[in-house]
């Protein structure tokens, strides 16, 4: 299995760690780390020059080196600490600077097969929040499968996480790899309606525009063809 695992900060604290033991119990894996903003230092500048062509994006190259890594992985890992109830400003950054990969714009194809964990680590409040900035982002990418972990860890790093509670998020991350690994992807409900309400908005010349109106007719999705579909 090919994993990529981003993670919403550059240090090694507690939502690193629990996403590392995550990746050593899923066992022998092709595993590509990103970290932001060490592997993108940028927020998007609202130029919308991506909406008609994603490499003159000013930042193409560094978000392309991501990307790239994301398509090919059969599994996603995001992880962030949470930060005033919500994900990372690096995170946040990324999240935006890959807009155009919503059903929204240009969906890919390969997203609707794949599986993906979110990890969040809040000291008290927040951290269901801070995992929802990026399940909603994966969600709108089409990722038909999306498993969290948000948890109040009540620590500022991860020496100070007590030992009884290490164990449990221990557990936890053997239980969710025999869930990884055992279940199957199936596109759901609302992804399937999400998808084609954007669909007719294509077609009725009502989205954003010439060129993902292309992006879709070029794949058969204003037809009968869909990217969940062989
Ligand atoms: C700028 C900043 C904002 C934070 N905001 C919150 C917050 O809103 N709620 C909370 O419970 N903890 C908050 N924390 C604490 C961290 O989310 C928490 O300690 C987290 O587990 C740190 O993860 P890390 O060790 O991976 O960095 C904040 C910490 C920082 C540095």
């Amino acid at each position: 299995m090919i994993i990529t695992a981003i993670h919403g900060q550059n240090h090694k604290g507690s939502t690193y760690n629990i996403a590392s033991l995550l990746i050593s119990s899923l066992g022998d894996n092709e595993v590509h780390e990103f970290f932001l903003p060490r592997d993108l230092d940028h927020f998007c500048t609202g130029c919308y020059r991506c909406i008609k062509d994603e490499s003159e994006c000013p930042f193409f190259e560094d978000k392309d080196r991501i990307m790239r890594s994301v398509l090919q992985s059969d599994l996603l890992i995001f992880t962030t600490p949470t930060y005033c109830l919500r994900a990372s400003a690096p995170m946040k950054s990324f999240l935006d600077l890959t807009f155009s990969y919503w059903m929204s714009h240009r969906p890919r194809k390969a997203m609707f097969s794949k599986k993906a964990v979110v990890i969040s680590t809040a000291a008290g409040a927040g951290a269901k929040t801070a995992g929802k900035d990026i399940t909603t982002a994966l969600f709108y990418m089409g990722v038909p499968y999306i498993k969290t972990y948000c948890k109040a860890i009540q620590a500022s790093c991860w020496d100070e996480v007590k030992p009884d509670r290490k164990e449990k998020i221990r557990n936890d991350m053997e239980r969710l790899v025999g869930k990884i690994k055992s279940s199957k992807i199936r596109v759901g409900i609302r992804t399937r309606f999400f998808f084609s309400m954007m669909r007719m908005l294509q077609i009725k010349d009502m989205a954003s525009g010439e060129y993902d109106k292309r992006y879709w007719e070029e794949r058969g999705w204003l037809g009968k063809k869909r990217p969940w579909k062989v």
